[in-house]
């Protein structure tokens, strides 16, 4: 994707007047219609979720506003501050766009909401984000589920369930994108809690919120190296996993996914898996109890615990699952040894992007300064440190009694 230098630190205000200006100029009139929603932050839980396990996520406090005015017909146009291109298309008649490839996020939400018999309205709508492209926070699932909450809108507002939203989304992506991800980001992007990150249970689909001490924040490290979430090595993982669940139900016929094991179940039978298979089965499950491990030790703010559990999180990430970067090794150097580290770890599909540390607070800026000053002096690169806060999920962007 082509990215656009647009500022990401902006108050609401400005960012208001710039969008609705921007607005007015492509499509001649003033939007009508604001709604937001965020990118997500993994906290503990690579690639559980679509193992039906445990995964601890938030969403964060950079989104993906969308401004949108009703048309009388039945097409839809796009346009993005932050993307080049953008697209037209006709409800009736909804293909892919490979000159903007960014639309089919869109094009699919709107695909898969029409099928399930939503009804849906034509519309301009003009994209700003502050969640950076490709890196790891979600920025496809926080495009889908803004134009799902977009939709929902130009109807009058659907009856509709958020963690219905969500999964109408991720199938957009599975079927139309062609990304064969889990629930994890357009759930959190859905339902996200302001102040909160949330332990989510990916199999029932329901969360509780886990709540960090008042003196801990939690801090992402962009590596800004490349990442391609779309190659193949996100399918692979998936689809090593399942290849165990499946192997694993021949000893254990109530196995579907590998959620449904022990690590003793496992072990008995490690023997009887490919050795590359085990290893992925082993780091999940194990992955799946340091998620809930985790979120005790975070209620209980036990910071020995958070930092060995983060700690092996990304040894096994690199050894067992073999997802990593020499970027990712470089700023986990970085991130270990800055000012008032707690614990450190990747987060999302983890092939690069952004990863997360826990800091104190006192310490964030030092922290910052520190591992970009370190990680750059290694890598030539520069990097992006800054701290971020749990937020509210997709909605409406209310601007009445503010000016
Ligand atoms: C990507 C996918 C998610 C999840 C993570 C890894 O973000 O979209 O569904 O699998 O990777 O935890």
């Amino acid at each position: 994707m082509d990215v656009q230098e647009v500022p990401r630190a902006l108050s609401e205000a400005l960012r208001r007047t710039m969008v609705s200006e921007e607005f007015k100029q492509r499509f001649g009139q003033t939007p009508t219609l604001w709604a937001q929603a965020p990118g997500r932050l993994d906290l503990m839980g690579s690639h559980t979720d679509y193992n039906e396990c445990y995964v601890i996520t938030m969403a964060i406090d950079r989104n993906t506003w969308m401004a949108a005015r009703p048309r009388s017909d039945r097409k839809v146009l796009v346009r993005s501050l932050n993307m080049e291109g953008g697209g037209e298309f006709d409800l009736n008649d909804i293909t892919h766009d490979t000159d903007s490839p960014w639309t089919d996020y869109i094009r699919g939400v709107a695909a898969v909401f029409q099928d399930e018999g939503y009804t849906l309205h034509g519309f301009d709508g003009l994209i700003h984000s502050t969640i950076p492209f490709g890196s790891g926070l979600s920025s496809s699932a926080a495009i889908e589920v803004v134009t799902a909450t977009t939709l929902k809108m130009l109807a009058g507002n659907w009856e509709i369930e958020p963690v219905r939203l969500a999964l109408l989304c991720q199938r957009a992506e599975n079927e139309f994108v062609g990304m064969n991800c889990g629930v994890l980001d357009q759930y959190s992007s859905a339902l996200g809690q302001t102040g909160h990150a949330l332990l989510l249970d990916c199999r029932n689909l329901t969360a509780r919120t886990a709540t960090l001490h008042d003196d801990m924040r939690v801090a992402i490290c962009d590596t800004r190296a490349e990442r391609e979430l779309t190659g193949s090595e996100y399918g692979e993982r998936r689809e090593q996993c399942e290849e165990g669940a499946r192997r694993l139900a021949d000893f254990y016929p109530a196995v579907t996914h590998l959620r449904d094991l022990t690590l003793e179940q496992f072990i008995a039978h490690e023997a009887d898996l490919t050795e590359v298979v085990a290893k992925r089965c082993r780091f999940i499950i194990e992955e799946n109890q340091r998620v809930l491990d985790l979120a005790d030790a975070l209620s209980a703010d036990d910071r020995a615990a958070i930092r060995a559990l983060t700690e092996v999180s990304y040894a096994g990430a690199h050894d067992l699952f073999g997802i990593g970067a020499p970027s990712m090794e470089a700023m986990m150097k970085a991130m270990r040894s800055g000012p008032g580290v707690v614990g450190a770890r990747q987060t999302g599909a983890g092939f690069g992007g952004c990863m997360v540390a826990f800091v104190e607070a006192h310490a964030v800026d030092a922290f910052a300064q520190y591992v970009s000053t370190r990680y750059r002096a290694e890598t030539a690169i520069e990097p992006e440190v800054y701290p971020v806060r749990a937020a509210v999920g997709a909605g409406p962007l209310d601007f009445s009694g503010k000016t």
